[in-house]
């Protein structure tokens, strides 16, 4: 873990009383739109920012949004942070953030801005496939292992947006009411284990208002927690344009302000704060803690004297780091339902082949708002598909329904702070021919007993920063398409390339759903080989499917984007924390994924040693294929006078069985950690004295059951 030395801050603090205050103040705003100003006479270099969580951004001009339109800023492009959740192995979470990190370095930066660990509080926030899970541990388990990657390399990771940004709608204003219990429970955990457990170096506040006070103005958030609770000491920087006044940010910890307007030198932080403090309104000492916290992550990063040789060089672009997309892609597809048996696809067996749906054909490195990239290359599902099965099966392609190739316009950044609307003109006519074409094809195919593949979904005109979508229903028109298709083939495959779950009111009728996320450069080899098989199904999902968006928490208790104001009324009952205790009824449970083979949990044990809970059990490959199994730990606590969520998600692991092969298996955790929750009476941590602890493959399958306390 990397960290903030003593030696590390004692420099900076030395450093710090050597500089004018206007060399101060130009290191803690942007001087450009990803870049603080030097300080050379010091030999103090810029701080260089860039986004994001799935691969460093491409180069745009340092006053405008415009790239450079260079070739030597085209990068690796890895699976999204909701996919990187979905194979539940922190190892290869771990493998996402090194190769982020070499990326990020290569590239000449110091902080990359990532990873997004907000809570999925609503299927409908546009940023959730880049946001991990709507739950608080395995976010932090996930982040964390990014965080760690990341540093590795001589760069900051900048877990982000501090905190509680949940939602697009209004998320430069918009005011969250948000209970004590809710936030320490579920917005604030995978934060602070970034901090103590990842060693993040940077954080980025968040544009949104916790309970009537701006993010980056927030003592409490800010100060009160984030470093005198959990010790964070390095910088806090401002999303970008969060900044609001000069005095209230520059009273509280937020260190670097930085913003999406080229009028750098009337930031707040530039001339207004320089008068600030020339006319006693801030106090130079404020100013000083935020440069020391800016040296301190600088020293720590080998950015200054002669450390600066010693600083790792990183590379990208890579043919390791492609390798490294595709590993963590093909851990992460869903299999959602495979009633039938119609996967794995026999890959020699198949000569005919029939492939519907837009998304089979569509790549989506090029949209998603400051997560866009610029990818060497990305296969999408018909070129992974076509290119494993190569010449001898007879491909047949029918796009099914109109949907645009999203490529992302240049001056997308600058709107970005507007509410937007989707445009959902309707291409009726254009609609109605695609699947009319599809579908006299699909009836030739299933006559003929060849196998139909659909491939839909979203794509980043809908899973987009800045903006949410505005229900949960497959858009151009896909729900009629697959209904029909599933009339004539129950048996169609059908894939699903998005970043949040949708309405799936077909879904009795079908045998068979893989869900494939925004999956990286390689996205469509890790699908081509789960389909035939290549490779076996791994992935679980991290948050719930409901049924209809009336069923979310965040919709049916609550409130969501209304006007500026967001009451968090459901309270801890985030996802299945709301499903499960209240026995609502979902299309896929949280947990849940499906392999090609079976597994039989038995001989639960819970012991205590050190400290530590360990549940121990056995797993056993029943089926005739081998797999990978996801033992999911649950506690229900119990003995604390105040209402709980029947099942919470306290450890895990991956193991991989041969068939037949039998394991046992170790979940440790800290049994204090496991047993602790927020006290609505107490207004603070407390213990709880007995929990039910479950183990099962979902929180919908939990297939053994012990008591403690
Ligand atoms: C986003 C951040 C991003 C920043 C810089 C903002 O719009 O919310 O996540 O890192 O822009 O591009």
């Amino acid at each position: 873990m990397t960290m903030i030395s003593e030696a590390n801050k004692a420099k900076a603090r030395a450093l710090t009383a050597r500089l004018t205050l206007e060399e101060k103040i130009g290191m803690i705003h942007g001087a450009a739109l990803f870049h603080t100003a030097p300080v050379e006479r010091l030999g103090i270099p810029a701080m260089t920012f860039d986004d994001g969580p799935m691969g460093v951004r491409a180069d745009t001009h340092d006053d405008d949004w415009a790239p450079l339109h260079n070739t030597r800023d085209s990068v690796t492009y890895l699976p999204s942070g909701s996919a990187v959740a979905s194979t539940w192995n922190p190892a290869l979470a771990r493998l996402t953030g090194e190769t982020l990190g070499q990326e990020a370095r290569g590239r000449g930066k110091d902080v990359i801005l990532g990873p997004s660990i907000n809570i999925k509080r609503s299927p409908l926030c546009g940023r959730n496939f880049e946001y991990m899970s709507e739950d608080p541990l395995l976010t932090a388990v996930q982040g964390t292992a990014i965080i760690d990657g990341v540093q590795e390399s001589d760069v900051a990771a900048c877990p982000k947006h501090f905190a509680a940004n949940n939602q697009e709608t209004d998320r430069l204003d918009v005011d969250e009411s948000i209970g004590e219990r809710a936030l320490r429970e579920i917005y604030l955990p995978a934060f602070r284990a970034a901090v103590q457990q990842g060693g993040a170096l940077t954080i980025m506040g968040a544009y949104n208002l916790v309970n009537g006070t701006q993010c980056c103005e927030s003592e409490e958030l800010l100060d009160r927690i984030l470093r005198d609770e959990w010790g964070f000491d390095g910088l806090v920087v401002s999303d970008w344009s969060a900044v609001k006044n000069t005095e209230a940010s520059a009273k509280v910890g937020l260190d670097v302000e930085m913003g999406v307007t080229p009028n750098f030198d009337d930031y707040y932080f530039a001339r207004p704060l320089l008068e600030a403090v020339r006319d006693g309104r801030v106090s130079e000492a404020d100013v000083d803690r935020k440069v020391e916290h800016v040296l301190a992550v600088m020293d720590a990063l080998n950015m200054l004297g002669d450390a600066r040789a010693e600083r790792k060089a990183g590379s990208y672009a890579t043919l390791a780091h492609a390798q490294a997309a595709l590993d963590v892609a093909r851990e992460s597809i869903v299999l959602l339902k495979n009633s039938a048996g119609v996967l794995p696809l026999d890959e020699h067996g198949t000569k005919r082949l029939l492939i519907i749906g837009a998304n089979a054909d569509r790549i989506h490195s090029l949209g998603g708002g400051s997560a866009v990239i610029k990818a060497v290359h990305e296969i999408s599902p018909l070129l992974g598909i076509n290119g494993m099965l190569g010449g001898n099966v007879d491909i047949t392609y029918a796009e099914g329904y109109w949907a645009p190739q999203v490529n992302q316009d240049d001056t997308w950044q600058e709107d970005s702070l507007e509410n937007s609307a989707q445009d959902a003109t309707a291409e009726a006519e254009r609609t109605r021919r695609l699947r009319d074409e599809a579908l006299a094809l699909a009836r030739e195919f299933a006559a003929s007993g060849d196998p139909i593949i659909f491939i839909g979904g979203l794509n980043h005109d809908y899973d987009l920063e800045a903006r949410d979508r505005t229900a949960m229903d497959l858009p151009y028109g896909q729900d009629a398409l697959i209904d029909a298709l599933l009339d004539i083939d129950p048996d169609a495959v059908l894939v699903f390339v998005a970043g949040s779950p949708v309405a799936m009111p077909w879904e009795p009728k079908a045998s068979t759903i893989v869900w494939n996320w925004y999956n990286g450069m390689e996205s469509g080899t890790a699908l081509a080989e789960t389909l035939f098989g290549r490779v076996e199904p791994s992935g679980h999902l991290p948050e719930t499917f409901p049924m209809t968006l009336d069923d979310c928490p965040a919709h049916a208790i609550g409130t969501f984007g209304l006007e500026g104001h967001v009451d968090y009324t459901e309270g801890i009952y985030v996802g299945y924390r709301h499903y499960s205790t209240n026995d609502v009824p979902v299309r896929f449970c949280f947990g849940h994924g499906l392999t090609y083979t079976t597994f039989d949990y038995t001989d639960l044990r819970v012991r205590e040693a050190d400290g530590d809970l360990l549940v121990e059990f056995h797993v056993r490959n029943t089926g005739a294929r081998p797999g990978k199994a996801v033992p999911q730990v649950y506690l229900g606590l119990e003995g604390t006078g105040e209402d709980r969520p029947r099942y919470e998600l306290k450890g895990f692991t991956k193991v991989a069985l041969e068939p037949g092969e039998r394991r046992q298996v170790t979940v440790r955790m800290p049994r204090a950690d496991a047993l602790r929750y927020w006290s609505e009476r107490m207004h603070g941590f407390c213990v709880a004295p007995a929990a039910a602890i479950l183990v099962g493959e979902s929180v919908g399958d939990l297939r053994l059951h012990a008591h403690i306390g």
